[in-house]
């Protein structure tokens, strides 16, 4: 064995349990592994977890909002617009840094794969991408990263942003984004993913779009979205994030798209640190939540899970890419609160998560990958609650993060 942790409390397994890792890979899970390894952790009976994932993030984006004007109507509208400016601008060396930022962070705190959307459009061409390939690079030791082309300015809407997104393709992206609301009629929305559609055709990539981010019932693409998805095959391949509007719909319409969701095998990600922040501005009281309908879709047996999405930027100008501070706003935001409900969260951002990712070799199981995280907690609940320190972050089994709780009271 290369690494053995010692003493890890497993979530699926009574008692405490030795974890023993050989070529990135765990060899062995066994109440007592007799034989030294080089390096030995000892947990101290603390909760062991397959390491975080933050399957929607914009590391394009990420701390920026020193550096523009505030967002003044709190509004998804004005977010966009501001960046227009500081984007057309970008270089590789800016992206590079503010998103490492980013990654260093969330590596500390437990997280070693990202999903990131990377604008592609006519403003910042394919600079966003270049950028964030290289942070990808740069990086790659202690985050592994996937990459999503996301026209933010919409297509048709853009002109020559289709061009862009195959060419963002034929660059590196790994998965086609969209965000069919952001277009001017709806038949122009039904293009949009028309169009995304072609392209993941073409790169038998799978697709992942920012779908409704807003209050307004009258946008309706889910459907669209769901209704392609059926259309072309891509059943399991496809995921919506934020999906606010599917809240605001009359409870009918929304169990009907649903149950289309449902049906097209889409994966749905929540991103309430940004929704609770930029919807509801309009509402008097009582003001929406502004976050999709997570528990009518977990209980249809949708996948769903939530991502960071924003970390000081236009849209939201908190976060600490610390998935355990978004995993307790997501449980106040969807009213998770029962025993089974905190575990849930807890999949949320760790098996659910895997499953948008598609990966095979993710879990605490023999065989699997040794991308591992120690908590400095007893359960879940404390995990979520009071955010402790990650002791140790192990990924491709090598320590890359270690920390302690070094507070103390004289008392
Ligand atoms: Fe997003």
């Amino acid at each position: 064995m290369d690494l053995i942790i010692r003493n890890g409390k497993l979530r699926n397994r009574e008692g405490i349990w030795d974890i023993g890792i050989k070529d990135g890979k765990i060899a062995a899970i066994s109440k007592n592994i007799s034989e030294k390894a080089e390096q030995e952790i000892d947990a101290q009976g603390k909760l062991t977890v397959p390491s975080f994932i933050d399957p929607h993030i914009h590391l394009d984006k990420v701390n920026i909002v020193e550096v523009v004007r505030p967002n003044k109507s709190g509004t998804l509208k004005e977010a966009i617009e501001i960046i227009w400016d500081k984007k057309a601008k970008y270089t590789t060396e800016d992206i590079v840094e503010r998103a490492g930022d980013v990654i260093k962070r969330g590596a500390i705190n437990g997280t070693t794969r990202m999903r990131s959307h990377v604008d592609v459009d006519t403003i910042g061409g394919l600079k966003p991408l270049e950028g964030v390939l290289a942070a990808k690079e740069k990086y790659k030791d202690i985050m592994d990263i996937e990459v999503v082309a996301f026209p933010q300015e919409g297509i048709i809407k853009d002109p020559g942003c289709e061009e862009l997104m195959w060419k963002a393709m034929e660059s590196g992206a790994d998965i086609v984004g969209g965000m069919p609301a952001n277009e001017h009629t709806p038949d122009d929305s039904r293009k949009h993913i028309e169009i995304c559609f072609d392209i993941a055709e073409k790169f038998d990539a799978d697709v992942d779009m920012h779908v409704d981010e807003t209050d307004d019932p009258f946008y309706r693409t889910l459907e669209m979205l769901a209704d392609e998805t059926i259309k072309r095959g891509w059943q399991g391949r496809v995921t919506a994030g934020h999906t606010c509007a599917l809240a605001a719909y009359d409870d009918h319409y929304a169990s009907y798209v649903i149950d289309k969701v449902k049906k097209a095998g889409i994966h749905m990600i929540t991103n309430p640190v940004t929704n609770l922040m930029l919807q509801g501005r309009n509402d008097k009281q009582p003001v929406r939540r502004g976050i999709t309908r997570v528990k009518e879709l977990l209980e249809a047996g949708v996948n769903v899970s939530f991502g960071q999405d924003c970390v000081k930027d236009t849209f939201y100008p908190f976060g600490s890419a610390d998935l355990l501070q978004v995993a307790l706003i997501t449980a106040h935001a969807a009213h998770m609160s029962m025993p089974h409900e905190i575990e849930k969260v807890f999949d949320m951002m760790t098996y659910d998560a895997a499953k948008i990712l598609r990966l095979e070799n993710y879990g605490l199981e023999e065989g699997k990958d040794a991308d591992i995280v120690i908590i400095d907690a007893f359960t879940v609940n404390d995990a979520i609650r009071l955010q402790p320190a990650r002791l140790y972050v192990i990924k491709g089994g090598k320590i890359i993060a270690k920390s302690e709780n070094k507070r103390e009271l004289n008392f």
